[in-house]
């Protein structure tokens, strides 16, 4: 390393140079990188948003095949979409997926822009999904910024900060678009993201594989493990609840959650809800569903994390004594549970009822 690259950092072609490289040698096979198709780009991206490569792929492969054009998309209901999508979380997007095709045919006669600024535009797509639409589909020259990237760059550049404020969030943006080259733009922002994913992993870095470690000025300096800032995530905290798992004749009581909800917004679950602290199950089952429980036997106990909770959902079977009054609820037909889309741990209740 130079001396003047130990003050400010490696030249940004020198740096892409090497990448590109690396990346051609070592890029990971992916479904969605056999295509430039801007609705598969978007599709991929959005999957990949917050979700592992590895989670991902099934999905992607089972979307196109049921939604293989932006037109298909379009023209799916929010249903057909969401039951594709269950199980990969996140529902908001795929809801915002569908009303982005739906905007794309009515805006832009069923062609993706190809500009970040009207790309942004649309339902559902941030600065990164943009970013990663504009620069991998349509060559434009223009950055994206995820987790991998962030932890990336802080380490080449030695940059101290929490990356989701101010003085470092704005000089990630301008290191990251500096740094995008003219040729192959879209293969430079994967490489940056591939390298973060495989290479330049958060606890233990692999610098012994890493094509930029010469230049690294956070490995210069030993002090890569240490970055990026991240704000201390509090552990999650436990939650209890219960759900009620009612049968008459066959049938199945479950219930739609209400657009508004916060999550898991259009999807079916068994009734459900939250156990005050002591509470006994038996009473909760019985404020859940309107009326007296006499018998409630544990059937099946799921655990999972819901953002900063970590949920312990045991499900009951329950007899009620009294007639059920719960809005936006219906008897499903045992057979008929894996038509309705779930969350994933309702969906493993399901499969548990057979
Ligand atoms: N993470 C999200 N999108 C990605 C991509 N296209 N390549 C590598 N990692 C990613």
């Amino acid at each position: 390393m130079k001396a003047s690259e130990r003050r400010s950092g490696p030249r940004p072609t020198e740096l892409a140079r090497r990448l590109l490289v690396w990346f051609d040698a070592n890029r990971r096979e992916l479904p969605w990188r056999a295509t430039r198709d801007p609705y598969a780009v978007w599709v991929s991206e959005v999957m990949l948003q917050q979700t592992q490569v590895t989670t991902v792929t099934p999905y992607y492969l089972r979307f196109m095949e049921r939604f293989p054009d932006l037109e298909a998309l379009a023209r799916a209901s929010e249903h057909e979409v969401l039951h594709v999508w269950q199980g990969l979380g996140y529902y908001s997007r795929a809801r915002n997926l569908l009303a982005g095709a739906r905007a794309v045919v009515e805006r832009h006669a069923g062609r993706v822009p190809s500009e970040v600024r009207e790309l942004t535009r649309l339902p559902g797509i941030g600065p990164y999904s943009a970013g990663a639409i504009a620069s991998i589909a349509y060559e434009r020259r223009v950055p994206l910024i995820d987790g991998n990237v962030v932890r990336v760059l802080t380490r080449l550049y030695a940059l101290p900060g929490d990356p989701k404020r101010a003085p470092l969030a704005r000089e990630l943006a301008a290191r990251a678009a500096a740094l995008v080259p003219a040729e192959r733009p879209g293969d430079f922002n994967q490489a940056l993201m591939e390298l973060g994913a495989t290479v330049c992993v958060p606890r233990a870095p692999r610098c012994e594989a890493c094509p930029l470690a010469k230049l690294c000025l956070g490995r210069a300096r030993g002090v890569e493990r240490e970055l990026p800032e991240l704000p201390k995530r509090a552990p999650p905290e436990p939650l209890t609840m219960v759900a009620a798992i009612v049968e008459r004749r066959g049938r199945v009581l479950v219930r739609q959650v209400p657009p508004e909800a916060p999550r898991w917004a259009g999807l079916w679950q068994f009734p459900n809800r939250a156990l005050d602290p002591g509470e006994p199950p038996e009473r909760a089952l019985g404020r859940l569903l309107g009326a007296r429980v006499e018998r409630a036997e544990l059937m099946l106990r799921v655990r999972h994390r819901v953002t900063r909770y970590l949920v312990t959902l045991d499900a009951y079977r329950a007899t009620p004594s009294e007639r059920l009054r719960i809005e936006g609820a219906r008897w499903s037909a045992r057979g008929e549970l894996g038509e309705l889309a779930m969350p994933a741990a309702h969906r493993k209740l399901a499969r548990a009822l057979g």
